[in-house]
């Protein structure tokens, strides 16, 4: 058994108390569907509450729901996650209904993302603002072209892969339901506030596996975040195509940088928040390995910083992208 599958091992009873905490029970009253997130059209009064949602979607900006279309489409690519995840020997569900904390982790966690995509569907069917055959052909090459994590299988290098990962879908969907609320948009508002408070949540899972690998293995923990950080964390959705815009990915993420609801400043904040949650500068390394990671790893903020506030913003023409509809009254 390699060191970081015993370590992992090892702390499973904490694991176990943490995933136990943070998942929330299916059928307990304050749990969400997606169903109950859109009005119900079998009703009467859920046809009618649907033109409401639609009116409220008109008054939304075409970056607005670009950058909610391309939140949608990461989030409907959650098959490629979990077979991710589940590649790292220590973490992964070995039969599909393993006992291990991890897996059953695993299992719940992806669960309760499948949501997020669907409900934003629904919304995006009802709005009218997204032109759901691009968006349903854009998951669907997404789905098939993959998603590398780079982590070399490594289960440490995933945890910090997914601590990151989940603390920034967390801003950008909360982003999006603050402007979405600014905007007048009560049911997108409420979708990608609960979206977002379920990444929390997610996030908080992973920061503290995150610690307690850490506190059994600094060392080790330092080397898997410092390799991370110079592979840099991958977007999820980066191999997105809609079958015509080779640079879809970076046209949505500068998309999204523009209006502000996920920034390369966000990036650094992150960097910042994981390094102080694990004590990167205080702990002390036995190692060089791990004396030059903790080095590399603490400089990083401070470069990052400076590179990010060079950056230029780049218009990006909206008709680089087919996820809209023809927004109303053009
Ligand atoms: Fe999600
Ligand atoms: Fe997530």
């Amino acid at each position: 058994m390699s060191v970081q599958a015993e370590v992992l091992l090892s702390i499973e009873p904490e694991v176990d108390a943490l995933a136990t905490e943070i998942l929330r029970d299916v059928e307990e009253d304050a749990n969400w569907q997606p169903t109950d997130l859109v009005p119900d059209p079998a009703t009467d009064e859920g046809y009618a509450r649907i033109q409401t949602l639609k009116s409220e979607a008109a008054e939304l900006s075409n970056q607005l729901v670009l950058v909610t279309a391309g939140n949608l489409i990461t989030e409907e690519a959650l098959p490629s996650y979990q077979t991710a995840f589940n590649r790292h020997i220590g973490l992964n569900d070995q039969t599909g209904v393993d006992d291990s904390p991890w897996a059953r982790w695993s299992r719940a966690w992806t669960a309760e993302e499948k949501r997020h995509g669907s409900a934003m569907s629904l919304w995006a069917r009802f709005s009218g603002r997204i032109n759901m055959r691009a968006v349903e052909s854009t998951i669907q090459h997404l789905i098939g072209n993959g998603f590398d994590v780079k982590t070399d299988n490594d289960p440490y290098e995933v945890l910090v892969f997914t601590s990151f990962q989940e603390q920034a879908t967390l801003v950008s969907h909360k982003n999006v339901a603050k402007q979405a609320g600014e905007a007048g948009d009560s049911h997108l508002q409420k979708i990608c506030d609960l979206v977002g408070t379920d990444e929390a949540r997610h996030a908080r899972f992973y920061k503290t596996a995150g610690r307690l690998v850490f506190r059994a293995d600094p060392d080790g923990a330092l080397v898997a975040l410092a390799n991370m950080m110079k592979k840099k964390i991958s977007m999820p959705a980066e191999r997105m195509y809609d079958g015509s815009n080779p640079n879809l990915f970076a046209d949505f993420s500068e998309m999204a940088q523009q209006i502000g609801v996920y920034t390369s400043e966000k990036y650094v904040e992150i960097m910042e928040l994981c390094n102080q949650y694990w004590s990167v500068e205080k702990l002390i390394p036995q190692t060089d390995a791990g004396r030059k990671a903790q080095d590399f790893v603490a400089s990083l903020p401070d470069r990052y910083r400076k590179l990010a506030s060079r950056r230029k913003p780049k218009e990006v023409p909206l008709a680089r992208f087919s996820w809209l509809t023809q927004p109303a009254g053009t």
